[in-house]
């Protein structure tokens, strides 16, 4: 049964007052859903099942890699989350024959039981893991719970885009002039962060979203700039592991 708190904010992530900014952000957003296009276009899932978590309505979802599965099971704790999916992606994943079925549940933490009941699906967490820290609200127990997400998950084909920083900035910078980064994760972390912070007029106190240790060393990922509001931006980290 879900509360009126559930419908406007959703744990915080989520809820009406996300969907209704998500919605007047759609041409500013459209910028990072084409670096988000570019990076999951390059991704082979070897599985035409997937467990999407945090995919809300997919405001921010590139309909090309959702019609690369057969089958998607779609976790989201948010009420409104698979009603306004299915209104956004449904006509045209139906065109494609891609079956959806929505869960509202909380898949962090159950995820052990996911995997198990879906022992050859792939997972994509979207933009749901830089969450974490401000939801649960303890950031030992955030952190500890992001940087042990890689052992449940081994053996897996899985990937992420997630916050790692984000803060005010000088309102100069537009995403589609600045080209995503690709690292391969490493020790070289410090500097980066500076060029991130540096590369979008960064000021003021940036947030640290807790996520750099999500993916296993060696990883290859890309940093794509989001501007979540015109003088707020959040720094995306996306990257597939198999
Ligand atoms: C920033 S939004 C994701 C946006 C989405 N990727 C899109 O394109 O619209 C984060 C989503 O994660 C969901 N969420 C947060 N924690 C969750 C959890 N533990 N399990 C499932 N969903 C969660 C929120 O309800 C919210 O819909």
């Amino acid at each position: 049964m879900s509360t009126w708190r559930d419908l406007l904010h959703a744990g915080g992530t989520g809820g009406l007052s996300w969907h209704l900014h998500a919605w007047r952000a759609q041409a500013r957003w459209q910028a990072t859903v084409n670096h988000l296009d570019a990076f999951l276009s390059k991704v082979q899932p070897h599985t035409q099942h997937l467990l999407l978590i945090g995919g809300s309505a997919g405001w921010m979802m590139p309909p090309n890699w959702l019609t690369r599965f057969q089958r998607i099971d779609a976790y989201d704790i948010d009420p409104l989350a698979g009603r306004l999916f299915t209104w956004r992606h449904g006509p045209h994943l139906r065109q494609h024959g891609v079956q959806v079925t929505h869960h509202r549940q909380d898949a962090l933490a159950t995820l052990p039981e996911l995997l198990r009941e879906h022992p050859n699906a792939c997972v994509w967490f979207d933009n749901v893991l830089g969450q974490h820290r401000f939801r649960v609200g303890d950031i030992a127990r955030a952190e500890k719970e992001l940087r042990h997400l890689k052992v449940s998950l081994q053996g897996r084909h899985w990937g992420s885009v997630h916050d790692v920083y984000s803060g005010p900035t000088d309102g100069q910078a537009r995403v589609a002039d600045i080209q995503p980064s690709v690292t391969v994760l490493g020790p070289q972390e410090a500097d980066l962060s500076q060029a991130l912070l540096g590369s979008v007029g960064a000021k003021g106190e940036w947030r640290d979203h807790l996520t750099q240790d999500v993916f296993p060393t060696g990883t290859t990922t890309h940093w794509i700039p989001w501007a979540f509001r015109p003088d707020d931006w959040h720094w995306l980290q996306a990257g597939w592991v198999s």
